[in-house]
């Protein structure tokens, strides 16, 4: 059962927090309290428009218009304007947001709470976009917290801006940026499609040649399925998957689109998803010790830790989301697909969070957001239905259809959602062979968001790291401009260091001349 959802927020990078700075508290209060499914908290467009009514012939009646009404549509118009600047010339937003930050940082390299409200005031103040576009801070504040430091690094900062910037515009009526990608038909390209590989909820992906005989996937997407924004992320996210060089993360070579399609190219994996792990497993004859498990699972963490130091959410961790890359399941290797971060950060107009019932953690049913702890959530049930034989059936279900630790015996989504926040897991059922992993497993399973490992944190455990040798590859990028977000190279470049405010008054001057 894949009961599809929509929107949250997203996050990144670590540092040492300063040990004489207190974190954020663990109590939040949350702006939109406990809703229910059915509650939405989307923003509504307010276009801001003003009809001016033409005097009637022969009437001497002055049109009906309100000055302010006037004025305050001018102000919308230019703050969406500037807004759209902001994201098109991403350069511009990343040095105003650093020299803001500079002037917040007390010096540590990273924003406490109070220390937010201040980059917020001044980032508000230099471009013109009124501070009710921040949000709720608090709540923010977790929501980009990658690393669960409680401080705000630089690059978190930025993705917490730019996150903000796209759903202020939304809630203005603004529309988002022309998408400029290449335009061709699969054919024009010189693609061949040899067969279906797989379906989800999004795209269909085939196995294809190229025109110099090279078998690739290609995932399709219906444009009429996606919003545009949708688009904007799936463009950034694509060029930030393309320059990334993580074992562990699905490789992408290209996105182009015809009139009805998106493309995204990709390269192509032959162990099939988690859903047949073990029994292909079994098939080659290959022994489910423990020492396999630590190196298949710890690849799967490697993965969350480098998406989330590159302040990127996956929020859809679940077993057909999980390839092997090859069909050694003697040495397997694992790669995360499917990178739902553009359906975490484009909240739906039902204001409902992506993912998939069942593997979604119980803030994010709460709270409708998505926390980066929350992939460690659903990596959670993963880890404990391949283990506990629970993995549920493609397809429709009933109450009786086995399979689900959270989903097992529900017969509607509000069951689901109850058994996922009470339901203790199936513990008694884990192998008794890891017991190191169970523990683990309660950690990472825990109802309450704070008290769940990050990823680097679940790396660290003993259960991994006192494998002498495990055999995992590192993770790491090709070049620091792979990030989206602020690089050390981004802040090590002449133009950028050393600057105060004027600079950044400067580049908007700029960017208002375009
Ligand atoms: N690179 C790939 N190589 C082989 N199979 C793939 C690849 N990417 C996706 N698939 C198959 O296609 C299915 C759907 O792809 P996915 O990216 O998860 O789409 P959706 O966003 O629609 O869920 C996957 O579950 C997997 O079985
Ligand atoms: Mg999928």
């Amino acid at each position: 059962m894949a009961l599809l959802w929509g929107g949250g927020s997203p996050r990144s990078q670590a540092s040492v927090a300063s040990p004489l700075r207190v974190p954020s508290p663990l109590r939040v209060s949350y702006v939109n309290g406990q809703p229910t499914p059915k509650k939405t908290i989307a923003y509504n467009g307010h276009g801001g428009v003003v009809r001016v009514r033409s005097p009637a012939r022969g009437t001497s009646r002055p049109p009906i218009v309100s000055v302010a009404a006037v004025a305050s549509s001018e102000h919308t118009a230019r703050v969406v304007d500037t807004i759209t600047k902001l994201l098109k010339g991403r350069d511009i937003l990343k040095k105003t947001v650093v020299q803001c930050f500079k002037r917040a940082d007390p010096g540590t390299g990273s924003l406490s709470l109070q220390d937010l409200k201040q980059f917020r005031d001044y980032l508000s103040q230099v471009i013109g976009v009124p501070l009710e576009a921040f949000g709720d801070l608090v709540n923010t504040y977790l929501c980009f917290d990658f690393d669960g430091n409680g401080f705000m690094e630089v690059n978190e900062a930025y993705k917490l801006v730019k996150f903000h910037l796209c759903e202020y515009r939304k809630k203005l009526g603004g529309k988002e940026g022309p998408v400029d990608l290449p335009s061709t038909t699969l054919q024009e390209a010189g693609f061949e499609v040899i067969e279906e590989l797989g379906r989800g909820n999004q795209g269909v992906v085939h196995l294809v040649t190229t025109s110099d005989g090279e078998q690739v996937c290609i995932k399709s997407l219906q444009k009429a399925q996606m919003t545009a924004s949708g688009i904007e992320e799936l463009q950034e996210e694509f060029q930030t998957l393309r320059n990334l060089d993580c074992g562990q993360v699905a490789k992408v070579f290209q996105l182009f689109q015809d009139a009805q399609h998106y493309y995204m190219v990709l390269e192509p994996y032959f162990g099939g998803d988690f859903t047949t792990l073990l029994s292909r497993a079994r098939m080659q004859g290959v022994m489910k010790s423990e020492r396999w498990l630590q190196g298949l699972f710890r690849q799967c963490f490697d993965a969350l830790a480098f998406l989330h130091q590159q302040a990127i959410m996956h929020c859809d961790i679940k077993e057909p989301n999980i390839m092997l890359k090859t069909t050694d399941f003697h040495n397997p290797h694992v790669v995360l697909i499917d990178f739902g971060v553009c359906r975490a950060m484009a909240a739906k107009p039902n204001g409902m969070p992506s993912g998939t019932l069942g593997y979604m953690p119980p803030e994010t049913l709460s709270n409708f957001k998505w926390f980066p702890r929350g992939d460690i959530f659903s990596m959670g049930v993963v880890i404990m239905q391949v283990l506990t034989d629970k993995i549920p059936p493609s397809g429709p279900r009933t109450v009786t259809t086995p399979g689900g630790i959270f989903i097992e015996g529900c017969a509607t989504m509000k069951e689901i959602i109850q058994a996922t926040k009470t339901r203790a897991p199936p513990f008694h059922l884990m192998p008794a062979g890891v017991p190191g992993l169970t523990q683990l497993l309660r950690a990472v399973l825990a109802k309450a968001m704070q008290q769940r490992p990050t990823a680097p944190q679940v790396l660290k455990d003993a259960w991994f790291y006192e494998v002498p040798d495990l055999p995992s590859e590192p993770t790491r990028t090709k070049s620091e401009w792979a990030t989206i977000g602020i690089t050390k190279s981004f802040l090590a470049r002449p133009s950028v260091m050393g600057e105060d405010l004027p600079p950044a008054i400067a580049a908007l001057q700029e960017i208002h001349a375009m």
